[in-house]
């Protein structure tokens, strides 16, 4: 008899050790399709219900990472997988950031760069996917060279789209599509990926759509969606034109 518990056992082990799919350890009503863009705005408590750890900054050594869980460990596996399959390095850029952080880069990009484009690639403090710890801005490691500049890395189409392909695989979309400028509120960002977890991310990337649209929630304002206001300016150009002609 005592022979027979043993084998089950050792038949457990061995089930147990055979590799499958890892199990999504989710935390349990935690909202991880939360949509915070222009119009919605982090809520006051959720710093309370978020599992938020703190991780190494491989780019800056004197400064930690904050992330959500989850988010940090699939992140990992899609670093690795990257690595050994595509000889591709991303490293964690800008991860979690508290309100007053988005107000320092806010305010960097406007000094910089101007308004026009802050309002396109940065969002106002309170109104960062980045408050949520979810949002993931990745850079690129190019033959032992940090490559982290906006225009740079949009310049780095075909190692762009190998690590776009993986990211349904391991949670993520990416959040800030090209040609849903007047979706999302934002230029296209080939860096900024969002954790939403794999029962969502391959439903997302199929359909092409932004979270906007998978909750069906599209932005009212129509100053919330740049590119709405660029063609209603060019058509009131191509008026003024029409008129002068
Ligand atoms: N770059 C994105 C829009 C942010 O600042 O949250
Ligand atoms: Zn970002």
């Amino acid at each position: 008899m005592a022979s027979f518990i043993y084998l089950i056992i050792l038949l457990l082990v061995i089930d147990l050790m055979i590799s499958k799919e890892p199990v999504e350890s989710k935390q349990e009503n935690f909202d991880y399709l939360i949509l915070v863009n222009k119009e919605y705005k982090i809520p006051d408590d959720y710093l309370s219900k978020a599992d938020l750890i703190v991780v190494h900054n491989f780019l800056r050594e004197e400064k930690n990472h904050t992330i959500e869980n989850m988010t940090y460990q699939h992140f990992c596996e899609l670093k690795n997988n990257l690595q050994e399959e595509e000889n591709i390095t991303i490293e964690l850029d800008s991860v979690y950031r508290t309100v007053q952080r988005q107000q320092e880069i806010w305010d960097k990009y406007v000094r910089d760069e101007g308004i026009d484009y802050a309002r396109k690639y940065v969002a106002q403090p309170g109104y960062s996917e980045h408050h949520t710890g979810l949002a993931v801005d990745i850079c690129l490691r190019i033959n032992g060279t940090i490559v982290d500049n906006n225009t740079d890395m949009i310049a780095q189409k075909e190692i762009f789209s190998k690590i776009h392909a993986k990211l349904p695989d391991y949670g993520f979309i990416l959040r800030f599509l090209k040609g849903k400028e007047d979706v999302t509120g934002y230029n296209y960002e080939p860096w900024h990926l969002r954790f939403v977890t794999k029962e969502y991310s391959k439903n997302i990337t199929e359909k092409n759509i932004t979270l906007e649209e998978f909750l069906g929630k599209l932005p009212k304002k129509k100053e919330n969606r740049d590119n709405y206001i660029n063609y209603s300016y060019s058509l009131f150009y191509a008026f003024i034109l029409f008129i002068l002609i």
